[in-house]
């Protein structure tokens, strides 16, 4: 049998390659620490576990959810923007709630664009973008994310023709995977541009809650006239631990929200109305869990950024998300980089090129290990005497 060309065009998964050398070293019973994944590693706060039991003991849960998701996890959604962001959202046409925000992003250009159209993706950005644009046959032009502009994208480096046949464009801020945040200013550039060129500008917020040194990650949704031009989606699975869940929504533009509504409705029949109550209570309830979700990544950001210093490497701090974006030590590429970690140290990173060209040169680490296994990966790295050259200096 064969597939159908749209399947045959889907990308590989490039982080599959990966996973294989790691379960290959833990077969062969190597001690192996895992820092090239995103799966967040601590429990979902107990509140929201608990909420889930009671819900789905309720036989009304057990039932289709309407096709549009509960109106209490939509009414949540929007009094979570009011509290957090001081950003008015209708529960009623300005929610849509998806089965996890990849499954939003991946939909998006299947429900707003036309096969050939252009999108406008970061680079390096998370590959599963690149999921919707094989899907739904549309082209994309890349916005380079630079060390020097802070990882973020500079709209005046754009050529007037990419920013004019681009219809919409992902931006993800704190950012997976150079750790970098945006800035209110960079927003309200980001909305002018939108409007001047008509781009739906779609705001991936998945580390919303993580940023770091006292600042809080502002929401796209808080630039003027943001609303006129794009939605930000928001997902339950970092800030709550709660990725296995399959829960986050869209906010914002109401074309773009009944877009998404519009696909979902053939595609799904929402998620179980048990954990989406649950998700209510996580996004109503007090938030002393998503505090304590960031002050251990922060920590953790700490002991690396430390220990980076001690044995030479010279890494710039991410400002938020559980990334961090090193930059590969001459005269490796960022595979051969990664290659080297796991062969002889027995540490798993994602090598940077599969987040895009500019990728290359970096290695990004996920700080969803303890504090002890990241002293120890940094001692192990230490004793590859890489950086030995670069501290002599
Ligand atoms: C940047 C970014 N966006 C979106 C997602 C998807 O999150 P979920 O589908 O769990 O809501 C992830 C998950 O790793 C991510 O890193």
């Amino acid at each position: 049998m064969e597939f159908s060309k749209k399947l045959q065009q889907l990308p590989p998964q490039f982080f599959a390659a990966l996973l294989n050398k790691v379960n290959a070293a833990v077969a062969e019973g190597r001690d192996v620490i895992n820092l090239g994944q995103g799966n967040p590693d601590q429990p979902t706060p107990a509140h929201i576990v608990e909420a889930l039991q009671m819900a789905a003991t309720d036989p009304q849960t057990h039932k289709y959810s309407p096709f549009r998701g509960i109106a209490e996890l939509k009414q949540a959604a929007a009094d979570f923007y009011k509290r957090e962001y001081n950003v008015e959202i209708d529960p009623h046409t300005e929610v849509a709630i998806l089965g996890g925000t990849k499954i939003g992003l991946v939909e998006l250009p299947l429900a707003l664009l036309n096969p050939g159209d252009y999108m406008l993706l970061p680079d390096p950005g998370y590959p599963d973008y690149l999921s919707g644009v094989a899907l739904a046959e549309v082209k994309f032009d890349t916005m380079p994310l630079k060390a020097e502009s802070q990882f973020l994208p500079d709209y005046g480096d754009l050529a007037d023709e990419v920013k004019q046949r681009a219809k919409l464009m992902y931006l993800n801020y704190p950012n997976n995977p150079t750790g970098g945040v945006a800035t209110k200013e960079f927003f309200e550039q980001t909305v002018q541009m939108a409007k001047e060129n008509h781009i739906a500008v779609a705001h991936d917020f998945a580390y919303g809650a993580i940023g770091f040194d006292g600042e809080r990650p502002p929401s796209f949704l808080q630039a003027p006239g943001a609303k006129e031009v794009g939605i930000e989606l928001y997902t339950l699975s970092k800030s709550y631990n709660m990725a296995g869940w399959r829960i986050g929504f869209a906010v914002g533009n109401a074309k773009m929200v009944e877009a998404i509504n519009i696909i979902q409705d053939h595609l799904f029949c929402s998620q179980f109305p048990a954990i989406q109550h649950a998700a209510a209570i996580a996004l109503n309830e007090e938030q002393t869990c998503v505090e304590e979700v960031r002050d251990l990544y922060e920590r953790r950001r700490n002991v690396l950024v430390e220990e980076a210093q001690k044995i030479g490497w010279h890494i710039t701090a991410p400002k938020g998300s559980f990334f961090a974006w090193l930059p590969v030590p001459t005269p490796y590429t960022s595979e051969q980089f990664a290659d080297l970690l796991l062969e002889k140290a027995d540490i798993a990173v994602a090598a940077g090129n599969g987040f895009g060209e500019y990728g290359e040169g970096y290695i990004r680490v996920g700080l969803l290990v303890d504090e002890e296994r990241l002293h120890e990966a940094m001692q192990r790295v230490a004793k590859l005497g890489l950086f030995t050259e670069m501290l002599s200096k």
